[in-house]
């Protein structure tokens, strides 16, 4: 058995959820907060000879980890993790979107953590797994899916300040609905000036615990001034759009220009991102990564230049944005009444993801 390829030991739970208990849960299952019956377990550990591998791969009983107290996820948060979607298709199949995309983007986060690397086939066989293993779980309604969690924690019960030479990879699922509750509708968003999410040489292009635990503070700002997500800037404070704390974001020109703020290593390289650069670019439309002010947004939204703003995320799929909330300041959204690429774009992402329009980048893998 070669590294890459490894055997899961099966201990189904004892105990699944009973149907009618499921029924009610995938009747309104909100988002994140109810879990599947299992999870899967990977775990890395370092021989003797100071080698590392991945074994004692498991598919188990959902429930709680058993931790020593000094493992170093607990005090240094040497983290990371994924956020993905199962989607049930008309004849009952199970699929996800770009997984080897997830897998990449994992193996970055781990290396900038200081993680090891999880053989991209190790990753996809832990979905395979956990999705068999669940499926009952897979919503089938319109707009709903399994979301996906695969993580990867320091495990190693050591205080010194190292990379951890025992470390655990999981997978968890829980069935969602609508990211921000209900039909969807444009989201506010408030400019998070006493507050950056990531810096230069820091972690902000990888997804790992520490940069969301840093973005909390800036979400209650949000939502005490009633808004839903908040937007980061850049840096250097020169009002460059960076992100919002859990999704990426797009402006559509009147000409039919898209502009979405480059990678500049401290935004994640969203999946969703990734993929509306292609489909847009094959509608034959120009797609520029380049940094876009705050300045550039209001004098848009306000000369009509701008006709769209929207969000992008495994979670959110594309959402549009509402006003922006900048201290006292208000920018307006956009005419309400447009939103016309925005909302072809959400349609045909969400129509290759459930399998009711091609897949022109064979983008979908099947799961189960
Ligand atoms: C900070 C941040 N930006 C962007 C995204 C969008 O990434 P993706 O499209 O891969 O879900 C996410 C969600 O994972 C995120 O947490």
């Amino acid at each position: 058995m070669t590294a890459t390829q490894l055997e899961f030991a099966q201990y189904p739970s004892a105990n699944p959820t009973k149907e009618a208990d499921r029924a009610a849960i995938l009747a309104n299952p909100g988002f994140g907060n109810h879990f599947t019956d299992h999870t899967v377990v990977v775990d890395f550990t370092v021989d003797a000879q100071g080698e590392g591998g991945w074994g004692n791969a498991r598919l188990e009983a959902y429930g709680p980890i058993s931790m020593d107290p000094a493992a170093a996820v607990l005090h240094y948060g040497q983290e990371i993790f994924e956020g993905m979607k199962a989607y049930r298709h008309a004849d009952g199949s199970i699929w996800t979107f770009r997984p080897e995309a997830n897998a990449a983007r994992l193996n970055r986060s781990a290396a900038r953590l200081a993680l090891p690397q999880l053989p991209e086939e190790v990753f996809l066989e832990s979905l395979r797994q956990l999705v068999g293993a669940d499926r009952e779980w897979v919503p089938s309604r319109d707009g709903e899916s399994l979301y996906l969690r695969p993580f990867m924690i320091a495990t190693e019960a050591f205080l010194g300040v190292r990379p951890a030479r025992e470390v655990s990879y999981r997978v968890i699922a829980s069935p969602a609905a609508n990211y921000f509750g209900g039909e969807l509708a444009p989201v506010s968003i408030w400019v998070s000036r006493n507050y950056a999410r990531a810096g230069r040489g820091g972690t902000g292009a990888a997804k790992c615990g520490g940069n969301y635990a840093a973005s909390l503070a800036a979400q209650l700002e949000a939502e005490a001034h009633n808004c839903k997500q908040v937007l980061f800037l850049d840096q250097f404070n020169n009002n460059a759009v960076e992100e919002l704390g859990g999704m990426n974001v797009f402006f559509v020109f009147r000409d039919g220009t898209l502009v979405t703020p480059a990678l500049s290593g401290t935004i994640l390289e969203g999946i969703t991102r990734s993929s509306i650069i292609q489909l847009a670019r094959d509608r034959g439309l120009d797609v520029q990564e380049r940094v876009i002010t705050l300045d550039e947004w209001r004098d848009g939204v306000g000369s009509g230049d701008i006709t769209e703003v929207f969000a992008c995320g495994t979670a959110a799929v594309i959402t549009p944005i509402g006003e922006l909330k900048d201290g006292d300041e208000v920018i307006s959204a956009p005419d309400p009444s447009a939103g016309e690429v925005t909302m072809s774009l959400r349609e045909q992402l969400l129509g290759i993801q459930t399998g009711k329009v091609e897949d022109p980048h064979g983008w979908m893998t099947r799961l189960v």
